[in-house]
């Protein structure tokens, strides 16, 4: 059985997806001058020391950029991290995301009532609309706003992807990108201003009020921190389930086992993310000389922790390229390690449950239309469709 990779052509340069293995688990990329890190141990020794391996990399983006970084907690160190994510962390207990699953299942039920036929894009039908209401409500910004996110968010998260080729980082002011992340970022001001008059019960009210050590968040912080969770709450879920189904399509057998015990569906969605990491990639800048694997990179280097490389790596998981809900531990850097671990991890895992029960309920011949293949999204930061095409019976 081909794997969904080779099926479907996702990422041919990402080969580890592809069943190789990386020849160094460190290797220095001479062309782009980043160094890469393609092994779990490596990539788990990165993520756990931001002394050395920082998360600002705002030293290799023009200075334009990085007035969209401040109150990006990905881009925040040490205290001023630690403080930012412990005024948010209340909002995404397991108590606080449990308590939503009632409306998410509504969200999800009231989306696949509209689809009809035979044959659906889940993408446009599900996979993108779903988190973003979840998000925009979380927020309190107008779901009817939703497909302006998709263009401003899309175009703004080239910046990001951009990090993955060096060569291509430039100046934005000025270009598409510049103009689409200044509309967002006017967008969530606008949406921060209000609050600041008409408090209500969402989380930008609570951002706009929150004092950490007694300081309140510039609007800035709470447009930019509001506009990291629209962008990392929506398009990371929207890429799980689609590759979730990528792989379920692929492994027929686990489908069926699955459907036959639905207990199962946390295993497979943790499986997925391993096997196809929605966030393939992210980027550090060493503090100091660093020594890693048999390496020595110098201070003041971009470092790309590839997620999905990581999780293909054989030391850490036996047989890697077999997509295996039953293994014994994951342990998958899908969602990130260390202090900047995936603050929505309990959300997105709750989405997909959602959503991947309410698809079970309603089709019985789920797979992916052969006469339509799905489209990639072409950002090599990110793993995972931009359209899939359906069948239902
Ligand atoms: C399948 C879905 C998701 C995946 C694969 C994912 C992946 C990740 C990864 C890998 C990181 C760490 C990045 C790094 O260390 O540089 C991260 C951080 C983060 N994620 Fe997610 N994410 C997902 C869903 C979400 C959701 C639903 C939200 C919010 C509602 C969210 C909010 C965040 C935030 C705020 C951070 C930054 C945390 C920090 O820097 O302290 N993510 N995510």
């Amino acid at each position: 059985m081909t794997n969904p990779a080779d099926r479907w052509g996702i990422h041919p340069d990402h080969f580890w997806l592809h069943g190789q293995q990386p020849e160094q688990p460190v290797r220095f990329d001479e062309e782009t001058g980043a160094w890469n890190v393609y092994g779990y141990p490596e990539a788990q020794h990165v993520l756990a020391d931001p002394e050395t391996f920082a998360s600002d990399t705002s030293r290799f983006f023009p200075p334009e950029a990085s007035m969209y970084s401040e109150g990006d907690l990905t881009m925040m160190d040490g205290a001023d991290h630690r403080k930012l994510r412990k005024l948010v962390t209340h909002s995404f207990t397991p108590k606080t995301v449990a308590d939503l699953e009632p409306r998410i299942r509504q969200v999800a039920t009231e989306l696949l009532d509209a689809v009809e036929g035979e044959r659906f894009e889940m993408v446009t039908a599900l996979a993108y609309p779903f988190p973003v209401i979840v998000i925009a409500e979380l927020l309190g910004v107008p779901v009817s706003d939703r497909d302006r996110f998709r263009e401003m968010v899309n175009q703004i998260l080239q910046i990001g992807a951009q990090a993955a080729d060096m060569s291509q980082v430039q100046p934005e002011e000025g270009t598409g990108n510049g103009q689409a992340t200044q509309k967002f970022a006017d967008y969530m001001n606008e949406q921060a201003a209000e609050r600041r008059k008409r408090p209500r019960e969402d989380l930008l009210t609570q951002l706009v009020e929150a004092e950490v050590d007694g300081d309140r968040l510039t609007d800035a912080q709470v447009a930019n921190f509001a506009g990291l969770l629209l962008a990392a709450g929506f398009i990371t879920t929207t890429m799980l389930l689609g590759n979730t189904m990528l792989c379920l399509d692929r492994y027929p057998r686990h489908f069926a086992e699955m459907r036959d015990d639905r207990a199962k569906v946390p295993a497979v969605i943790e499986e997925a993310l391993r096997f196809l990491s929605p966030i393939a990639m992210t980027a550090r800048a060493t503090n100091v000389n660093a020594e890693l694997g048999d390496c020595r990179i110098p201070r003041d280097k971009f470092v790309q922790v590839w997620f999905s490389a990581a999780n293909r790596d054989p030391r850490q998981f036996e047989r890697p390229d077999e997509f295996n809900p039953s293994r014994e531990s994951s342990a998958h850097l899908a969602f990130g390690r260390g202090v900047h671990f995936c603050l929505g991890a309990g959300l997105a895992r709750l989405e997909a449950r959602v959503a991947m029960n309410l698809l079970l309920d309603r089709f019985d011949g789920l797979r992916v239309d052969p006469d339509n293949p799905p489209t990639f999204l072409p950002l090599p930061a990110f793993t995972g469709p931009e359209t899939l095409t359906l069948l239902t019976k």
